[in-house]
């Protein structure tokens, strides 16, 4: 099992703050919005630190831009280091995209063309962050709605070299693929299969809308039977897995989330009973 298997965690979100504080749930881990505690106090800062003496934590960010060719914003780097420094988290994670281009902030993930000048210029990019931030970073999957004819190879071939060139680890969002796949046509199995299991460290679970030709990546609904199917199918090739449930509208309350993160880890449980006997006890 990897040093790294954090267990069955959620996002922390404003709703359920003071319910985990007096509740103290069974909950491994929870990752927070880096970008909801950026500011210098305030009563969120207050509920991030009382939390943190009872929790470990990863940070995940919107805001990078990673595949961006405007410059990196070191203001923002500088804030999140702070915070990172604050909360010491065991990762912090963003995502493989763009948001906007010459100071405008679409407040979308945009995909990238997979095109070998494009891994180039964010593979320097990872580099930059990673040696400024000097923690382990993670870059997440996105799911996408629109192709680029530029592109010269598959999603996952691009994510690959990206993590393999850069030093970066993956965050799956298992949702991501799913989405993607029906979007693109391609087979979620073909992705999971392409990944070397040495690059991931973290899984996103979390629900869509499906509107039969396309689905949107909504993360407003109860995690669907198809996206625990593939779970457990990414369960069966990378092993224990640091894994998560990420909610972020339609914030149900924290005992249905708690409920959702059991089956996680009964999915789970169930294919390391095979794999990986002697974790089981452990989960
Ligand atoms: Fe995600």
């Amino acid at each position: 099992m990897s040093d790294h298997f954090l267990g069955f965690g959620l996002g922390l979100r404003t709703q359920h703050f003071a319910d985990v504080l007096e509740t103290r749930p069974n909950v491994d881990w929870f990752e927070v919005i880096s970008e909801n505690f950026m500011v210098a106090g305030g009563k969120p800062k207050y509920f991030l630190h009382a939390i943190r003496e009872h929790y470990p934590m990863v940070m995940h960010g919107v805001s990078m831009s990673i595949g961006s060719t405007d410059p990196l914003d070191i203001e923002y780097l500088t804030k999140l280091k702070k915070l990172a420094n604050e909360i010491q988290p065991q990762w912090i994670s963003d995502h493989l995209c763009w948001t906007g281009l010459e100071g405008i902030n679409s407040h979308d993930l945009l995909p990238m063309p997979y095109t070998e000048e494009a891994i180039q210029h964010i593979v320097e990019r990872v580099q930059q962050v990673q040696d400024f931030l000097g923690r382990p970073f993670l870059l997440e999957n996105v799911s996408s709605y629109i192709s680029y004819t530029e592109s010269e190879m598959s999603e996952w071939d691009f994510y690959s070299e990206v993590v393999k060139r850069s030093g970066c680890l993956m965050l799956l969002d298992i949702n991501n693929i799913y989405v993607s796949s029906r979007n693109h046509h391609f087979n979620a199995e073909d992705y999971l299969n392409s990944i070397d299991p040495k690059y991931v460290r973290q899984f996103h679970l979390a629900g869509h809308s499906d509107f039969t030709d396309y689905v949107i990546d909504t993360h407003d609904h109860d995690i669907p039977d198809p996206v625990w199917e593939l779970y457990q199918k990414a369960c069966r090739r990378f092993g224990p897995i640091s894994t998560m449930i990420e909610r972020d509208d339609n914030i149900p309350p924290l005992n249905d989330l708690l409920l959702e993160l059991e089956k996680a880890k009964s999915i789970a449980q169930d294919v390391f009973s095979n794999t990986h006997p002697q974790m089981v006890e452990t989960l």
